[in-house]
């Protein structure tokens, strides 16, 4: 690619990146979220403006909740990962201006008592090597600010919930990750006689001001974001769907408890390493800590996910290495055996009609291709779905052959 391609790609972006924010500034809150996955999910909707139901068994950080919530519909989603609940919930919720306001004087009102040394700070959070993420004295500013958020809002507030987020995107921008300094390590609460940092108490009050001004602009109606299996999502949400609009995890063995970890254990959500593996064991795709170990001894259900053209590539991964390559094998299985689950499980909650759209991305093990969106479209059609087509959506990354999909199909 020339340089000319690859900045003028750059600037599409980005002009899009402000377009969509200048209209929806909610969806860059927490930045998990890359710009192409909230263009791609907006058109989608724009589409499909016959649905009145839309549902995203797959939550994540909300983006198809905010969406539809923006053009009018009723919009319902679901995760297994309470914080990203939380987080959709608060994305998606109505804010007044009276909420707004006292948000912006209760930012004021903590960090006074930070400043004043009039907050006794929180324990560290339990994640592991802490000290690898924040200087200690980022570390102290943040374990104070933490402790004067609950002091000045009540629990479960929208102010509490907008300040959080705040925190969030402070305790990132804070880190070592951020700035790419070496850690330091530190020994007791002794050595924290940190003087007040104008600049860290910067960084929160733009950050409270960027959450702000994406509150302002309220969706024209608000989300309903339900903590929930998608493998039994028709035991999770009541009515029918016109519309599904999702991005389920990969087979990929990426871990969103891994990547989440540091809002995780800030907010509360995690107090140990053993309950982040057990939470990722639930999730599909999860495969970290615990959820590792516990592949090895995992078995196929009789009743699971059966498909010539996975059992062979199952097959070559399994024997490519003597280590990994059953573990990454059962992985697969696992995976599959999951979705079939979820999509059983949706044939449940859906209109006649009812038009599905999953962007998933293909995988590669030990060169094996595992050609998921081929895989759904397998599934989708032994379950009596019609109009079933894998879209190419992009490519992932230098790899040709890794590429986005976007599966569709039409319930019967
Ligand atoms: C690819 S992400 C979704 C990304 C999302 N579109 C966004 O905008 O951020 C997949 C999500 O599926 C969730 N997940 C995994 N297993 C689940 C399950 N069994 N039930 C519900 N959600 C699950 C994960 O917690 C993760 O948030």
């Amino acid at each position: 690619m020339t340089a000319l391609s690859v900045s003028s790609l750059l600037r599409q972006r980005a002009d899009y990146t402000y377009k969509f924010n200048s209209k929806t500034g909610r969806h860059g809150w927490l930045r998990l979220t890359p710009a192409y996955s909230v263009k791609i999910v907006e058109e989608i909707i724009d589409s499909c403006s016959q649905a009145k139901r839309i549902i995203d068994p797959f939550c994540g950080t909300g983006t198809t909740a905010l969406s539809a919530a923006y053009h009018g519909h009723k919009g319902v989603t679901t995760d297994i990962n309470p914080f990203l609940v939380w987080l959709a919930q608060s994305k998606t919720a109505l804010y007044s201006d009276k909420q707004i306001s006292t948000t912006y004087e209760a930012c004021a009102g903590a960090l006074d008592l930070v400043r004043r040394k009039a907050v006794e700070p929180i324990l560290p959070p339990p994640l592991h090597n802490i000290e690898r993420w924040w200087n200690p004295k980022a570390l102290f500013f943040l374990r104070c600010l933490r402790a004067a958020i609950v002091t000045v809002t009540k629990e479960r507030t929208p102010e509490q919930a907008l300040l959080f987020i705040a925190f969030c995107r402070t305790l990132i921008e804070l880190s070592n990750a951020a700035f790419n300094h070496q850690s330091m390590s530190f020994k007791n609460d002794s050595q924290l006689n940190f003087d007040f940092d104008s600049d860290m108490a910067l960084t929160f009050s733009e950050d409270v001001r960027f959450v702000l001004n994406g509150a302002k602009e309220n969706p024209v109606c608000d989300g309903h974001v339900i903590f929930g299996d998608s493998r039994k999502i028709s035991d999770v949400v009541a009515g029918q769907f016109d519309l599904v609009v999702t991005s389920p995890p990969y087979a990929n063995r990426m871990s969103y408890i891994r990547e989440l970890r540091p809002y995780m254990y800030w907010l509360g959500f995690l107090n140990n390493g053993r309950d982040a593996g057990e939470l990722d064991w639930q999730a599909i795709g999860g495969t970290w800590g615990i959820a590792t170990s516990r592949l090895s001894d995992w078995e196929h259900s009789t009743d699971g996910f059966k498909n010539a053209t996975l059992s062979q590539s199952l097959d070559q991964i399994t024997h490519k290495d003597n280590k990994n390559g059953i573990i990454l094998a059962n992985y697969i299985a696992k995976y599959f055996d999951d979705m079939w689950l979820h999509f059983q499980s949706l044939t449940a909650v859906l209109n006649r009609g009812a038009e599905l759209h999953y962007i998933v991305g293909n995988s590669s093990f030990y060169g094996t291709l595992v050609s998921t969106e081929l895989l759904y479209a397998e599934m989708l059609t032994a379950l009596g779905f019609n109009k079933i087509k894998c879209h190419p959506i992009r490519k992932r990354n230098s790899k040709k052959e890794l590429v986005e999909f976007d599966v569709t199909a039409t319930w019967k």
